[in-house]
């Protein structure tokens, strides 16, 4: 074939390849049996192998490039990815409402923007010039993992923007076409960060675990364990094969080329905007949206996407509403880990019955007892139940829950499920009761009801401190905050038992070969493990402890277990100090530094001073370094450019509350005080100032009004 004809039949090929892709991804709508996709697919890569000029890296067949990885690299997020606070019922969508108003003065108009929670992975997309170059998980926030070449394996990521449309609003400008109108720009943007979520159909999902039934692997329990899972393969071919979609729900960042005046995309003022542009540079953003006066429509909207919530294509959780006006998204600001102004309002929790198998007592990290109950497997919320924590003994006793109960469990969202009732009319007379343990079911060790000083309620422990549960549970607790994804309970219980590992420390220095002594790893079956599946799999799980060696100082504090350091507080802890040395010698010599940052009480710090009191906790970090890990410090908080500033605040403010602006300017490192003097910096004065301004203008202290205020934020 001729060069020409080969260009022309390559690119017939190319684009009736995407179109059946589409037919199958977007539309859903296989009209076509899978041989003929092969044929043509098969027939398009002989003809590029032997017309090798005419590849082209962002062409479809190139979305499946790229080796299997070794590992993820770690990404940090330019701009953190927050979480959602939730709203579980009308009330609190108007509690929200009421907060809001509060905070920005009763008379601002609001209006709102709602669209679909979708149940998969959150995802940050970069694109420089138009091009897909980055794209990475959510992780803490913080730091994510780069997962670009499994990403690029999803049709409905755009690897090549469309050009930049003009704003979607003509905002009295003379010149500028709406979008609806075919409004357009020409120019891709210089930088795009898009968020949204990666997340399988129902439909994949359900063809998907009748694959994995047919070959006796595990089950998806729902669409984002999928999808997560199938983000998480090293090998992008099997990433491809999973089928996944993108939608996308938000613009981090945008930079353009060429900003125009008026109308461009930079200078976007709403967040139903974004969706618009979104949409024009090719992605797809969720079917359903609405713009909203008030929170009754807002309800209403809830209410018709609650009628076809079951037969959506895709799994969903909830509506998410934002404030549509992003000045005012900007001045509500952030609050721990989710912004104020956009909630989440989650779908009442589903309800289903079961029968009560067993049930059965854990032993956990701090010895506390808890009971399971087992459960014959039901539907619930979109995912199978198995079992549910019941938190503590008192609980079956409120309950009167004995096994072989019929009972009625809940499962809100991504909530872990719960049992709320017990049909007691449904009983038999066989059903059995069970007891308060007096002797811990791991060790044999003797319990004791007590209250921990962090607990509000009372509990029953196991008080051997040699129990081994307690390792079992801190040791799986340990793999996790070191993302070591290969070791499961199972195998960590092996190893153990096998005394291949004595502590967390001895992971760090396994072999292949010990691997082997386990004679078969749990989770595959002796078969595939004698054809070698096993060596393969132990390599894997070598490579990927290896792998995880290396380890951010908040991450590791997290890792350490220390009572009350949770994620949170790991972070503010290692952000203060930095370095592990420096955070011990303030534990055991100057306490007072731990206990003046800002979100750690006096039980936080009492507790990290113990820890590090503690000569075996000492030793354990000593062996985890020798075995190998790598304690990456952490950029201390950057001084805020208000330090050493103090402002007095009088009169009203226009844009915001004096709650908020105060918020603002403590978060950037300055002080507020109530009354001027010498010592006040700024004295901003809103509407109606009182004598402070006076007092001011006495002492010659600096008066700004709010707008040089707001330039200064
Ligand atoms: S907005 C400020 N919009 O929900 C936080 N999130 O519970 C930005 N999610 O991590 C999130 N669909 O993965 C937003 N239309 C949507 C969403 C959505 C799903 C997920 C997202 C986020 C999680 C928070």
């Amino acid at each position: 074939m001729q060069e020409s004809d080969a260009q022309k039949r390559i690119k017939k090929l190319r684009s009736e390849i995407v179109r059946l892709r589409n037919a199958y991804h977007i539309e859903n709508a296989p009209n076509v049996t899978d041989d003929v996709y092969d044929s043509l697919t098969r027939e398009l890569k002989a003809l590029l192998q032997k017309h090798p000029e005419l590849n082209d890296s962002n062409a479809l067949e190139n979305r499946v490039a790229g080796k299997a990885l070794e590992k993820f690299i770690k990404v940090k997020h330019k701009i953190r990815m927050l979480s959602l606070n939730d709203a579980f019922n009308e009330e609190e969508l108007y509690d929200w409402k009421k907060r809001i108003q509060k905070l920005l003065g009763s008379e601002k108009k609001l209006e709102y923007f709602c669209e679909i929670k979708f149940d998969g992975l959150a995802v940050s997309l970069i694109y420089k010039n138009g091009k897909f170059t980055q794209g990475a998980t959510r992780g803490d926030g913080f730091v994510g993992e780069d997962i670009t070449q499994n990403l690029r394996t999803i049709n409905s990521i755009p690897l090549i923007l469309n050009s930049l449309p003009t704003s979607p609003l003509s905002r009295g400008g003379d010149k500028v076409i709406p979008l609806d109108k075919g409004g357009f720009r020409g120019v891709a943007p210089e930088y795009l960060e898009v968020r949204g979520e990666a997340i399988m159909s129902k439909k994949t999902l359900s063809k998907l675990n009748l694959g994995n039934k047919r070959e006796g692997k595990i089950l998806f329990a729902n669409t984002r364990n999928a999808a997560a899972g199938s983000l998480r393969q090293l090998d992008p071919k099997l990433a491809a094969k999973r089928h996944l979609d993108f939608f996308a729900y938000d613009i981090a960042e945008i930079k353009e080329a060429e900003p125009l005046l008026r109308g461009s995309a930079s200078q976007l003022q709403t967040h139903s905007e974004k969706h618009a542009i979104l949409r024009n540079l090719g992605f797809k953003v969720g079917a359903l949206e609405a713009k909203c006066k008030n929170i009754e429509e807002i309800i209403l909207f809830i209410k018709k996407f609650e009628k076809i919530r079951s037969n959506f294509p895709y799994g969903t959780d909830g509506i998410v509403i934002y404030i549509d006006d992003l000045k005012l998204q900007e001045i509500l600001g952030v609050v721990g880990k989710a912004p104020r102004y956009v909630v989440a309002f989650k779908y009442p929790a589903e309800r289903a019955t079961t029968i009560v198998k067993d049930i059965k007592i854990n032993v956990g990290r701090t010895g506390v007892l808890t009971p399971l109950a087992i459960f014959e497997p039901t539907l619930v919320a979109g995912s199978m139940v198995s079992k549910a924590t019941l938190h503590n003994m008192d609980q079956i006793e409120r309950l009167d829950l004995r096994i072989g109960d019929t009972v009625v469990i809940e499962k809100a969202g991504d909530v872990i499920p719960k049992v709320v009732e017990v049909l007691t009319r449904m009983r038999s007379g066989k059903e059995k009761k069970i007891k308060v343990p007096n002797i811990c079911p791991v060790c044999g060790g003797k319990v004791e009801k007590k209250k921990l000083p962090s607990q509000t309620s009372v509990a029953y422990y196991c008080v051997n401190p040699k129990c081994s549960a307690k390792d079992e549970r801190y040791l799986e607790h340990f793999v996790s905050v070191f993302e070591i994804y290969e070791l499961g309970p199972k195998i960590l219980r092996r190893l153990k038992d096998e005394g291949l590992i004595t502590d967390a420390a001895d992971l760090f220095t396994l072999t292949k070969d010990d691997f082997i002594t386990l004679e078969c790893l749990p989770h595959r079956k002796p078969e595939t493990f004698l054809r070698g599946f096993g060596k393969k799999s132990a390599e894997n799980i070598v490579k990927e402890i290896e792998n995880k060696k290396h380890i951010p100082l908040s991450k590791f504090l997290w890792a350490l277990g220390i009572l009350h350091v949770g994620e949170e507080t790991a972070r503010d802890l290692a952000m203060h100090f930095g370095t592990l040395e420096k955070l011990i010698i303030s534990a055991r010599v100057v306490l007072a530094e731990i206990n003046s940052i800002e979100n750690i009480g006096p039980a936080v710090s009492k507790s990290v001073s113990n820890f590090f009191h503690d000569k075996n906790n000492l030793n354990f970090i000593q062996k985890l370094k020798k075995n190998g890990v790598i304690i990456e410090k952490m950029e201390k908080k950057k001084a805020g450019k208000f330090n050493g500033f103090t402002f007095v605040l009088t009169g009203a403010l226009s844009n915001m509350s004096r709650e908020i602006a105060k918020e603002k300017i403590i978060v950037l490192g300055g002080k507020v005080a109530s009354s001027v003097s010498k010592n006040t910096s700024y004295v901003v004065a809103g509407i109606d100032p009182g004598s402070k301004l006076t007092t001011a203008e006495k002492l010659g202290v600096k008066v700004i009004n709010e707008e040089e205020f707001l330039k200064m934020l």
